[in-house]
């Protein structure tokens, strides 16, 4: 079992390397292929929010999660720079009510960290965030390149055997996600999938 990562410390001390402060590439690939249609969408774990406001800009009715209060004041400070509206919430996804259903999910990094913290307790949540058509794009470490330091990493078939239950996957390829580092890109998953 990996090490539960203590994100508020993380945050506390700056050690964020997932935190580029640019939107993520892959979720812009997504976005322009058009492919990620209706207007709701929950970021769980959306740390300093700079996907969410992203995605509001795009004209996305959009809330947006995270379990260390830290993360939600700087995602507030940075919405409000950019002179967005995102319903930035402290919240865990494993217990708190999400809301929704929503049109679409999203999330960066928190997949690959929660499947082995309560899968059952992810998996309810997934059911009662999203309805039948509802789309969730998932970006998670890969275990073909499993690095320390790295993200926390996941095979096809853990995916398969674990979404696909809930989840039609729509799409399967490997990026690199960006970090705060120019030489640090980890191999990941960017998971396309829609809701049976
Ligand atoms: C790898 S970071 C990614 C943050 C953000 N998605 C990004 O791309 O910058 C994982 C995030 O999930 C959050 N997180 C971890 N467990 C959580 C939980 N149970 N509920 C909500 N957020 C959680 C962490 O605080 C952290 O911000």
């Amino acid at each position: 079992m990996p090490e539960r990562t203590d994100f508020a410390e993380r945050y506390a001390s700056g050690k964020t390397p997932w935190d580029s402060g640019t939107p993520s590439e892959e979720l812009l690939r997504v976005l322009n292929d058009g492919k990620l249609t209706g207007s709701t969408v929950l970021d769980f774990g959306c740390g300093t929010g700079t996907n969410a406001i992203e995605l509001a800009r795009r004209g996305f009715r959009v809330t947006a999660t995270d379990i260390v209060p830290q993360a939600i004041q700087i995602a507030h400070d940075k919405a409000r720079t950019a002179a967005v509206t995102v319903d930035f919430r402290v919240a865990n996804t494993l217990r708190d009510n999400p809301g929704g259903p929503y049109d679409i999910l999203f999330d960066r990094g928190v997949y690959h960290c929660l499947r082995t913290e309560d899968l059952k307790a992810f998996r309810e949540f997934l059911r009662r965030a999203t309805r039948t058509g509802s789309w969730w794009l998932s970006l998670a470490g890969n275990s073909k390149e499993d690095t320390e330091p790295g993200p926390p990493v996941v095979s096809e078939q853990q995916i398969r055997d674990e979404l696909e239950p809930l989840f039609d996957i729509v799409e399967l390829r490997e990026f690199r996600f960006s970090t705060n580092q120019s030489d640090f890109r980890p191999l990941g998953w960017s998971i396309l999938m829609r809701r049976k």
